[in-house]
């Protein structure tokens, strides 16, 4: 969506509040031992405290509060009876609705002691960020955020997942522009103020390819390399983007 007024703004910072409370209280809980339906459990606990409720569930009938990823697993994965062992890598990725209003973010936290790789991956999703958001501005077209991203991530010697990407994001979790972490030429859409997204590298320590899981949600690496993922929810301005999911 693009926003009109200020009342719109509010109700997006409203939600992105959320979904940040959201994460902090599973990133609080993540340790060696739990499985990922107990953190799952506790983001839905949240979510109804705040007069919120899971997007996902609304809007795809995905089944879970929110979508948990472990290692090889790059987005979409169901929460359910496995258990965090010390060295994975989880993703969580919260997008929540409140009052008609929809926020997104993700962030990859470590299970106890990881390897260098996987330190080096985190790390790298988010380098790729916030240097996407020099071009994630009013007057820039869309590409030009996918070009720093690929850029950064390539420089660490690591892949970007060019089949995942941000999206328009608002009314509804999915909405026009898609966000390539690529220089995709075809995403030439100049950004304007107002205009509300997430930008979310998705990358990977394999050669990025990656293919749906039985289970018809959990999008996978193809070569079982190690994925990490980092997103907000921003919206345009003519300088820096205000970052709805941050605070
Ligand atoms: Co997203």
């Amino acid at each position: 969506m693009s926003i009109q007024d200020e009342q719109e703004l509010s109700s997006l910072r409203a939600v992105g509040r959320v979904v940040r409370m959201v994460l902090d209280a599973m990133k609080a809980e993540v340790r060696p031992g739990i499985t990922t339906q107990y953190l799952d459990d506790i983001g839905a606990h949240v979510m109804r405290e705040n007069g919120a409720r899971s997007a996902p569930s609304m809007v795809y009938q995905f089944p879970g509060a929110s979508c948990i990823s472990l290692n090889d697993e790059a987005v979409h994965g169901i929460p359910g009876e496995r258990e965090l062992k010390e060295g994975d890598l989880v993703k969580l990725d919260v997008t929540v609705e409140k009052d008609g209003f929809m926020a997104d973010a993700a962030i990859t936290v470590p299970v106890g002691q990881v390897s260098p790789q996987a330190e080096k991956l985190i790390a790298c999703a988010e380098r790729a960020f916030h240097k996407a958001m020099l071009v994630a501005r009013a007057g820039f077209r869309v590409f030009e955020i996918g070009k720093i991203v690929e850029r950064e991530v390539r420089k660490s010697g690591f892949a970007v997942v060019r089949e995942l990407g941000g999206h328009g994001i608002g009314r509804t979790i999915h909405e026009a522009p898609h966000v390539p972490n690529y220089p995709d030429p075809t995403a030439r859409q100049i950004m304007n103020e107002g205009l509300v997204i997430t930008v979310e590298p998705i990358i990977s320590a394999g050669s990025g390819r990656v293919f749906t899981d039985k289970d018809g949600w959990t999008v996978r690496t193809g070569d079982h390399a190690l994925s990490a993922h980092f997103e907000h929810t921003l919206v345009v301005t003519s300088g820096a983007p205000i970052l709805l999911t941050a605070i």
